[in-house]
């Protein structure tokens, strides 16, 4: 009977667990979690979502109160054209951000960065560069493209001296949107090291439209191995969403995957950016609470647990001091949604936006509660405590699980001493 840790990832001269724990915006797959990754010996990503919240959070910066000072004349204007990210502040989060992480560095693995095309910041090409440059400069392992078809993106750094060497990953849900990435990318004669394929049970936004049921992993795999085939590129195929036993993990290996990627069991992980009431959150979710709606404003699907308070939004827009959102003509249909239910019930004193929400803000605040379709297994994976809680896990535990684990069977945690016993 096979484990995970019977097969390796290679990658360029790296030997890795063939085990990567995605990347989770906004901090929800924090550092602490990416190097705990990659001190196991696989991959860890961290988000670059963000990132000024983020190192305003943990490196006490101050860049959103500085943009909201700046910008303060234009809230309650609906046009936010004029909002505009630093480009220098931006590099200079990112840079924190990365540097701070790979300081921390220890064991064989490696730490990549999750980078969204999505995140347009009211100018989608040049913030970008400077997030993938900062991220470059600041000696990250790698970057993984997502939420997007990134057809320009590699262009954007075609001069960093890190270009050709840096690991550069993409994530797809289909040969079709692979096969536009790959013309692009064979243009600047830099092929991506690997390819991500994302099925319609993953956590985050997904890669189809509402037809994303109808869709299997196996099969879209298969499919991208075989257009790669075909075309002779031996590129690693890593396939991701609702792998939840390192047996899951095994039965992709076996038909030639080079590694896994998988997020939701590391939800519940100390080591996780979740705070623990929202942890708890995910772990009594039943398979009923979970759905996958059209609320965020990317126009991407996205699934998340039904009662999260992301899914009946009421926030005035708040891009003045986040705007991560805006296109490259700073709309945002969150904005759209917001005037008009303002205009429909001018008397209202608080209105609810039924079909959007202000992804930035509840992402800021864990409100947005995205997650795997599996989300609803997670109980099966740790003790209930005698108050009805359950008990968080340590990441190192969920990622030896995986690698470990034979036929399909989950290891619990050893249970915590109850602190009345403990006396
Ligand atoms: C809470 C959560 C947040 C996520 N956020 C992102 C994200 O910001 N960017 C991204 O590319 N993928 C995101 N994902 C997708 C994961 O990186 C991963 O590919 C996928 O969830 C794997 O499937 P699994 O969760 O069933 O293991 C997220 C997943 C979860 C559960």
């Amino acid at each position: 009977m096979k484990q995970l840790n019977d097969f390796r990832l290679k990658l360029g001269n790296q030997e890795l667990v063939p085990l990567i724990v995605g990347g989770m915006g906004v901090d929800i797959s924090a550092t602490e979690l990416a190097l705990e990754a990659c001190r196991l010996g696989g991959i860890g990503h961290i988000s670059d979502a963000m990132t000024p919240t983020l190192t305003d959070r943990r490196y006490k910066t101050s860049y959103v109160k500085e943009k909201l000072k700046k910008y303060k004349f234009n809230v309650n204007n609906s046009d936010k054209a004029v909002v505009q990210f630093d480009l220098g502040e931006i590099a200079e989060a990112n840079r924190l951000h990365v540097t701070k992480t790979m300081e921390a560095k220890q064991g064989s693995g490696q730490i990549y960065i999750n980078i969204m095309e999505k995140l347009g910041m009211n100018n989608p090409k040049e913030t970008l560069r400077a997030r993938m440059i900062a991220a470059m400069d600041a000696g990250v392992d790698g970057i993984t493209l997502s939420a997007g078809l990134h057809l320009g993106s590699m262009a954007l750094v075609k001069d960093h001296p890190r270009f050709r060497d840096v690991t550069i990953g993409i994530i797809v849900s289909s040969p079709r949107a692979l096969k536009l990435f790959l013309t692009k990318s064979a243009r600047l004669k830099r092929l991506p090291d690997f390819v991500v394929v994302e099925g319609p049970l993953a956590g985050g936004h997904l890669g189809f439209g509402d037809d994303w049921a109808d869709y299997d992993l196996k099969i879209i795999t298969a499919d991208v191995m075989k257009f790669l085939a075909d075309e002779g590129l031996n590129i690693p195929v890593i396939p991701a969403g609702g792998i939840f036993t390192g047996t899951d993990a095994v039965e992709y290996m076996e038909m030639g995957a080079a590694a896994v990627q998988v997020a939701t069991r590391f939800t519940v992980a100390h080591e996780c950016g979740l705070p623990e009431k929202v942890q708890q959150e995910y772990f009594k979710a039943n398979e009923e609470d979970i759905e996958v709606n059209l609320l965020s404003p990317t126009g991407y699907p996205m699934r998340m647990i039904k009662s999260c308070p992301a899914t009946r939004s009421s926030i005035r827009p708040n891009c003045e001091s986040y705007g991560y959102l805006l296109d490259r003509n700073g709309k945002c249909a969150y904005i759209d949604a917001y005037n008009r239910e303002v205009e429909l019930h001018p008397d209202a004193r608080k209105v609810v936006i039924p079909d959007k929400t202000c992804l930035c803000t509840h992402m800021r605040k864990f409100q947005c509660w995205t997650c795997g379709q599996y989300t609803y297994r997670l109980k099966d994976t740790s003790h209930q405590r005698a108050d009805g809680s359950y008990q968080i896990l340590t990441a190192e535990h969920i990622f030896k699980d995986y690698q470990f684990s034979v036929n399909h069977e989950i290891s619990l945690p050893e249970r915590e001493t109850d602190p009345v016993d403990a006396k």
